[in-house]
């Protein structure tokens, strides 16, 4: 097995490919709490696409839409509509870390790149993953400009977040990854072998079933333990299970969830809905049964009921989370908010509960 001698220093951010960035922009300011802290375009000498940086405590989105057809990437948006194109990584060494990865068999995307312009030196490269999700390592040791070339910093009087509640979005707690049936511990092997992860933990079809419809997963980390990455293919069941119905809206594989951290999940849920974000909802009887299932927690349980929030434990302690529906017209990617009270594990004990919530909206859907 590969010994951590490539080393990802982070996820520095994940990029979104949009039809429309601008206002997907504003909705992930003035849903989400984001601050939109960079540009780049037609006003910055960049011909062929629009991006918008958006930041909220250590996460970093980038969001990129094509100007015109010729955008050697614009079909994506045909075939996947909006998702997310990249999960970017910062590297020491740029080159070193594509050149080990395609070394070991990764299908290089891009060759190892310097933009430059007048705050330095920005260093790319980028690697596939499944379906057409990207993998990019980059470094800018040596830049000191916003965020990349062509990139300018917005007129924060404008655009910095102005929700009535912001919520308090820390960090990326993971980033799941939808592939084909049979194909789970081909990508497991490829996190392994490529980038030197390690399996963490999975769950069978016995762990995520309801009546209908059936799941399996695995979880990959680094060498750190900070970059976590779920991995579901679908499972046989009586009906279609929300993976195959991921992967039949989205085209292929690619990222299902990204799941946001927050110290404060009662605060952030409430600042969400007041900014209408929607969440899926589990029956009443859920949280009748809660106190049996988990023991005594800190937070109000009535609080959690009328905001719709899961809790589960385990033997480190427990977790807090919730789930948005899908944030596009497909039913694709969606968002998990998620608060660590010493549980490392992904919320087992929900999959059941919340499972059934998903097939709910698949009902209307006609999709199960
Ligand atoms: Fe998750």
């Amino acid at each position: 097995m590969a010994a951590n001698d490539l080393p990802l220093r982070k996820i520095d951010h994940l990029r979104f490919f949009v039809g429309n960035a601008r206002q997907s922009a504003y909705f992930y300011r003035n849903a989400f709490g984001f601050d939109v802290v960079a540009y780049a375009g037609l006003e910055t000498k960049v011909k062929h696409e629009a991006g918008y940086v958006l930041k909220q405590g250590n996460i970093t989105f980038v969001l990129t839409s094509p100007l015109s057809g010729q955008h050697p990437e614009s079909n994506r948006l045909l075939q996947h509509g909006d998702g997310v194109m990249d999960i970017a990584f910062d590297v020491d060494d740029v080159t070193a870390a594509y050149r080990l990865a395609t070394e070991r068999g990764a299908k290089g995307v891009t060759a190892p790149t310097k933009l430059e312009d007048e705050f330095g030196t920005f260093e790319l490269a980028s690697i596939r993953t499944y379906g057409d999700t990207l993998h990019s390592f980059i470094n800018r040791d040596n830049y000191k400009g916003i965020f990349a070339p062509g990139y300018r910093p917005i007129d924060p009087e404008r655009y910095t977040a102005t929700t009535a509640q912001p919520p308090k979005l820390a960090a990326i707690d993971h980033v799941v990854g939808n592939v084909e049936l049979g194909k789970m511990d081909e990508w497991v092997n490829f996190y392994r072998r490529i980038l030197g992860f390690e399996q963490l933990m999975h769950f069978d079809d016995k762990d995520i079933s309801t009546e209908y419809s059936a799941l399996m997963s695995k979880v990959v980390q680094d060498g750190t333990g900070r970059i976590k990455f779920p991995l579901n293919e679908p499972a046989e069941g009586k009906r279609r299970s929300q993976i195959d119905e991921y992967l039949q809206y989205y085209g292929g594989p690619g990222v299902q969830h990204i799941a946001l951290a927050t110290g404060d999940i009662v605060h952030t849920v409430k600042a969400l809905r007041a900014n209408d974000v929607s969440f899926l909802r589990v029956p009443q009887t859920y949280y009748d049964a809660l106190p049996a299932r988990v023991g005594p927690i800190q937070e109000d349980l009535r609080t959690l009921a009328d905001l719709g929030i899961l809790v589960d434990r385990d033997d480190e302690g427990y977790m807090l989370q919730i789930f948005t529906k899908p944030v596009a017209d497909r039913p694709t990617l969606f968002f998990e908010i998620i608060q660590r009270r010493g549980s490392k594990s992904f919320g087992k004990g929900n999959f059941k509960a919340l499972f059934e919530a998903i097939e709910r909206e698949q009902e209307l859907r006609g999709t199960l």
